[in-house]
């Protein structure tokens, strides 16, 4: 039996065992009083401290990680711009595939592999029409490639049967194409075996804007959705946004009251089927891929599977400490979950 199968089936198996099913009914009906605090707010609603989910004690190496979620909110790579003869704005990156250990959690180092070092990898930004070059060499001991999500000649497709295929570890490949379609996309690595390759860390974002842009906002973050399987069984058993659990838990996402938010979200998890995203106590308008600038629903929960991204525009009209995790609760304990600290 596999982990997976194992871990569900004692929590569930061992609540029946006990209880029966009356022994459950009663549970969730005890479980919806308790649910409700003296101050009115739902138990998972209202936040009170750090300490209301279960979280890991002390901190990751920031400085030796290479990267702190902090600032991968908010960093985008515009790239090397130069103009082209045609008047085409053309984008150039250097990325290079390694292998690296991140500290996952305190005390956990998980053998990585990664672009430039980081997970996820660089956020390119660009606008539709530019064109993009990516100067593309694998310095680690495994062969991989960038397979981008968007409209793309096959040999830049970045998979093993088209164009360079797979790239070996010393190779090097230029990946060239215009930016198309205007909206949230991804890259990652499309070397077999697939699902290793993106759960030890190779993927990244890839953001294009519309020609226009779309309507200016106070804020905007970058969050990926992901999960490491640090015993590789195939069973995830830490998840997080932007790779290190508990991180914007311990450290919120400071905005202020009535600021415009738009977030970039990307789910790229493996193993787990679906993925999911839920703001507290306010709604937000939901585009998914960001390829329309009308919003498709007005909500405070969305599901991903992998590789579907999603821009959510958002604002708050209260001061406060506000959660935001994974609705797959389960995820949110080991780790995906983190605050908005709403300043006046
Ligand atoms: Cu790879
Ligand atoms: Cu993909």
């Amino acid at each position: 039996m596999n982990k997976r199968l194992s871990r569900r089936e004692f929590i569930k198996g061992g609540a029946m065992g006990l209880l029966g099913v009356a022994g459950i009914a009663a549970l969730g009906q005890n479980a919806l009083k308790t649910g409700v605090s003296p101050l009115g707010q739902d138990n998972h609603g209202g936040h009170g401290g750090h300490n209301a989910m279960p979280t890991t004690v002390g901190e990751v190496d920031h400085q030796r990680n290479g990267f702190d979620p902090s600032e991968l909110l908010t960093d985008f790579d515009y790239g090397e711009v130069s103009t082209l003869e045609n008047g085409q704005t053309l984008r150039e990156y250097r990325i290079t595939a390694v292998n690296k250990e991140i500290e996952i959690v305190p005390g956990i180092k998980y053998p990585a592999w990664t672009y430039n070092g980081r997970i996820p990898g660089p956020t390119i930004r660009c606008t539709e029409g530019d064109r993009i070059r990516i100067h593309f060499a694998n310095g680690s001991s495994h062969p991989h490639t960038m397979h981008f999500h968007g409209v793309h000649p096959a040999e830049m497709d970045g998979v093993p049967s088209t164009g360079p295929g797979v790239i070996p570890p010393g190779g090097q490949f230029t990946y060239e194409f215009d930016a198309e379609p205007f909206g949230l996309h991804l890259y990652h690595c499309h070397a077999f075996p697939l699902a290793r390759h993106i759960a030890k860390g190779l993927y990244g974002v890839f953001i294009i804007d519309p020609k226009n842009g779309r309507p200016s906002v106070e804020r905007e973050f970058v969050m990926v959705m992901s999960g490491f399987d640090i015993d590789f069984d195939d069973v995830n058993d830490f998840y997080a946004v932007n790779t290190i659990p508990f991180h914007y838990d311990k450290h919120p996402i400071q905005i202020g009251v009535g600021e415009k938010v738009r977030l970039y979200l990307v789910n790229i998890l493996e193993f787990d089927l679906i993925n999911s995203f839920h703001l507290h106590a306010n709604f937000f308008n939901y585009y998914p891929t960001g390829t329309s600038l009308q919003p498709s629903e007005f909500t405070d929960t969305i599901m991903q599977t992998q590789a579907q991204r999603g821009i959510l525009e958002f604002s708050y009209k209260y001061p406060g400490l506000y959660m935001f995790h994974a609705h797959n609760t389960e995820f949110a304990e080991l780790g995906w979950t983190g605050n908005f600290e709403v300043l006046p």
